[in-house]
């Protein structure tokens, strides 16, 4: 131990425990050694451990996001609506994390990244199980895309599941009408896996909320919060959009799309679009 360390630093009147043999340590309950081995970059270029890491820290928050509204959800299928806006709140600041990030990556130049592209074959998130099966929950249920996953079945189930479920916008309408709200019968009861049709009398429900919030406030709060997570979703894919076409122009993506082409015409997607177009009638 250094001088300077040694001397800012007592710990000798301190009860620390030194010996793990027998304790739970930090890394033993994180299992630090299986999430630190997990970095194994391809190339021995410098930037690729940065593309690792970012997609790394990226997953694990949407583990994190996928946890949180699986049990918003399930708040609001028990028609507890508080836990599920306290759970809202969370997933809001998880997205700002996650659109942050890009900030992190933009700082990769386009020659940073080309010098080890090629090594990353087919491999694109556009296959990411995680980020499907968040966009099934919360309502973008495009059914082709779960194909990408059929090689992997534990993968593919999780989607599945997300796609043949109601979406988070489903169990909110569901939500509204055992509150008394008159939300058409089929949108209700419906095949799930179906892409969501826009309806003018779900809108008219959210006009008399909004107009009336004091009397509203659950349903009110509740379509708040909505939209602040489609918002920040918005935010991402934005950032991402913008970041590739920074990084690697107007190529063709890894994982055989357009590139950003296919990133842009995402910006269209709505996962709770009455709740945006109420917006222009109030
Ligand atoms: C140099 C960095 C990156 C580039 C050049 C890039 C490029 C692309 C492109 C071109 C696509 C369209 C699909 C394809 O043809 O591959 C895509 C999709 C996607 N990327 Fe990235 N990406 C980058 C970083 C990231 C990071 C850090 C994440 C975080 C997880 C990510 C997540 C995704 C996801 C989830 C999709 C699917 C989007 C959808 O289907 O709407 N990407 N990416």
């Amino acid at each position: 131990m250094s001088e300077t360390f040694s001397s800012r630093v007592d710990v000798s009147g301190e009860d620390i425990h030194w010996d793990f043999k027998d304790e739970m340590s930090y890394g033993g309950y994180l299992s630090l050694d299986v999430l630190l081995a997990a970095q194994t970059p391809l190339t021995d270029e410098h930037d690729e451990m940065l593309f690792v890491v970012i997609h790394h820290v990226a997953e694990l928050w949407m583990k994190l996001l996928l946890h949180e509204t699986g049990a918003a959800l399930e708040d609001l299928r028990q028609d507890n609506a508080g836990p599920a806006l306290k759970k809202f709140a969370r997933v809001s600041r998880i997205q700002e994390q996650l659109t942050q990030a890009w900030e992190v990556l933009a700082t990769m130049t386009p020659t940073d990244y080309l010098a080890f592209r090629d090594k990353l074959g087919a491999s694109s998130g556009f296959q990411s199980f995680q980020y499907r099966t968040l966009e099934y929950r919360l309502g973008n249920k495009n059914a082709a895309l779960a194909r990408v996953h059929a090689s992997n079945p534990p993968a593919f189930k999780m989607v599945n599941d997300a796609l043949q479920r109601p979406s988070l916008w489903d169990e909110t309408l569901r939500w509204l009408s055992r509150k008394g709200y008159d939300i058409p019968a089929d949108r209700l009861e419906r095949d799930w896996s179906q892409s969501y049709e826009a309806s003018a009398a779900v809108e008219d429900v959210w006009r008399t909320i909004y107009r009336d919030s004091e009397t509203h406030w659950e349903a009110y709060e509740l379509g708040e919060k909505l939209v602040d997570l489609e918002h920040k979703f918005q935010q991402w894919r934005f950032n991402h959009m913008k970041t590739v076409e920074r990084i690697i122009g107007f190529r063709r993506g890894t994982g055989g799309t357009g590139g950003v082409s296919y990133l842009v015409k995402a910006l269209d997607l709505r996962f709770f679009p009455e709740i945006w177009t109420v917006r222009t009638s109030l």
